[in-house]
Parts: C-alpha cells; structure tokens; sequence
C-alpha cells in the first residue's frame, strides 16, 4: 500500500539551487514527486506547521530562516516513504548526519542560531496528513 509525505526543500535548498539534486535523490530512491509547488510562506502556516516547536528555544530562528525565502512543497509517494525519506534525508544536524543523505553529503553547520539542513520530511503517518493538508 503506497502512503505519502511532506518534504519541504527549505529556503537554503532553494537559494543554492539544490531543487534539482534534492529531487533526484528522492527519484533515484524509486519515490514519485505526485504533487509540487514553490511558495513563499506565510508565518500562519509556519507556525501552525511547526506547532509542536513552540516556546523551543530554535523555534524564532527557524521561524525566521523559514520565511527567509521560497519553499517548494512536494507530496512524495511510496510504500514507507514516511520512513524512507526520512532515512534519505539523514540526522537534523548536518555536521553529524551520515556521508550518502541529503544532509550529510549537501550541509553542514554555517554557525547560524538555528541548523540550516536543507529539508523537512514528516514524521508519522498522522504528522503526514496533518502537514499534506496545510500545504496541498
Ligand atoms: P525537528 O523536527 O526536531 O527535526 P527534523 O527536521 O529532523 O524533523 O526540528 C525541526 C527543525 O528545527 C530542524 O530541522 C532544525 C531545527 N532545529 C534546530 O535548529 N536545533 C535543534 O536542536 C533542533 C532539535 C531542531
Ligand atoms: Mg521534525
């Protein structure tokens, strides 16, 4: 049974035209791109987007890397493609994430308050839903 979730490709990923890498990695992988879009979002959707991060001390940083330029939003697909792209993605500190992920292989820590890793992928079947209707 096929599930979906929500990759962002975050401001960085957009400013260091890394769309395209970032994409393929996803279709090297066997996943499908069944929806995409580039957007500037507001701060509503952000903060309803990254609720659970509230009164985290990262959290106005993030808010305002997030808003710092475009985002593409992808529905991505594929039998446990939730787990998968995360896997794919690599740990959210890029200094330590593994060499052959997104983040391990494309980032590393530029000494900005918040860490600047390229994407977001969801983290459960219900995260998925939750953040695939925001977005789509
Ligand atoms: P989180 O959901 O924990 O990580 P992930 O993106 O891997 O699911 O955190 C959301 C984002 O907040 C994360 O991608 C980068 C930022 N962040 C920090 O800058 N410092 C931190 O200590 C954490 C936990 C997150
Ligand atoms: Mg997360």
């Amino acid at each position: 049974m096929s599930e979906s979730t929500l990759v962002l490709i975050k401001p960085d990923g957009v400013r260091r035209n890394l769309i395209g890498e970032i994409i393929r990695r996803c279709e090297a992988k066997g996943y499908v791109v069944a929806e995409l879009k580039k957007i500037t979002p507001t701060r509503e959707l952000l903060a309803a987007h990254y609720a659970e991060h509230e009164g985290k001390v990262f959290y106005e940083p993030l808010m305002e890397f997030m808003l710092s330029g475009d985002v593409v939003a992808i529905r991505l697909t594929g039998h446990r493609v939730i787990e998968g792209f995360r896997s794919i993605a690599g740990a959210t500190d890029p200094t330590v994430a593994a060499a052959g992920t997104i983040r391990g292989d494309l980032s590393r820590d530029w000494g900005t308050k918040v860490v600047q890793n390229l994407v977001h992928g969801s983290d459960s079947v219900e995260s998925a839903q939750r953040e695939l209707a925001l977005w789509f």
